[in-house]
């Protein structure tokens, strides 16, 4: 799909793998709604994309505020006239390692808030204007992790998330919106830590093939970003 003059929104799109799929969706000519939780940081990579000829848009919100995702909403709806056609769901938290693997409640509650419902309800509030363009790319940012129960909040999240994107693979057939999911690998991010064996700037190409596929290439499959280095 050519994305050159389309509304495209990069959640957590400040720093990590979503400031290098901000950057690069906006140097194929998208028009990219850069958000994070401050509108310094979305604004600090809206100034680094203008200065590269690029076109982009600052928001901000909190992802674990329900209140502060439908105001996301409205921004971009009122920014794009309800025609996004893009939306790179990648701001995710993870907690604390927990050493006895006792996960408390409210790691899960947090983890599911901001790495699974906003996410969806951004789905939810998108695929309909993107169902009636007759085209829409979503990215749905998941991960690899396993066998780590001291991260079980973020692993299930992530998990959740998954099953989100395959149960609502028949509401998409014919719809000429594809919704994947896209595990970027282990990288040096304020997330992935010092340890991750990847650079954060090895997601691409790889991170832009879901959002580039041809309708044909259908719905609910996982792009792993470093295949494709
Ligand atoms: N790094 C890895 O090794 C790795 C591995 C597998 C999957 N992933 C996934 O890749 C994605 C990006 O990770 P990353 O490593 O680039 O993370 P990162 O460097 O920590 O960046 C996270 C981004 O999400 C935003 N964000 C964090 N919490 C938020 C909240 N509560 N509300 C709104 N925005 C929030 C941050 O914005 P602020 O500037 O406002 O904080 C920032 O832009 C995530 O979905 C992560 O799960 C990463």
């Amino acid at each position: 799909m050519q994305v050159a003059g389309k509304w495209a929104l990069v959640t957590g799109a400040s720093r990590g793998v979503g400031l290098r799929i901000a950057k690069a969706l906006a140097a194929k000519g998208a028009k990219v709604i850069v958000h994070s939780r401050s509108l310094s940081a979305s604004q600090k990579v809206v100034d680094e994309i203008t200065r590269l000829q690029g076109f982009a848009v600052a928001v901000e919100a909190e992802l674990s505020d329900n209140q502060a995702v439908a105001s996301l909403v409205s921004q971009v709806n009122q920014l794009t006239h309800q025609s996004l056609t893009v939306l790179y769901n990648n701001a995710a938290i993870m907690t604390p390692w927990r050493d006895d693997a006792v996960v408390p409640a409210s790691d899960y509650a947090l983890s599911f808030q901001v790495n699974c419902i906003a996410p969806a309800s951004l789905c939810d509030a998108f695929l309909p204007q993107m169902k009636q363009q007759g085209e829409g790319r979503i990215v749905n940012v998941t991960s690899g992790i396993a066998d780590q129960p001291q991260l079980m909040a973020y692993s299930c999240s992530k998990a959740a998330l998954d099953r989100y994107v395959r149960d609502m693979l028949p509401s998409l057939a014919g719809s000429g919106v594809l919704m994947n999911l896209m595990d970027p690998g282990w990288l040096q991010t304020d997330l992935g830590g010092e340890q991750a064996p990847n650079h954060p700037d090895s997601v691409l190409p790889g991170a832009l093939v879901p959002v580039l596929l041809d309708e044909e290439a259908g719905s609910g499959q996982l792009y792993c970003a470093q295949d494709y280095r």
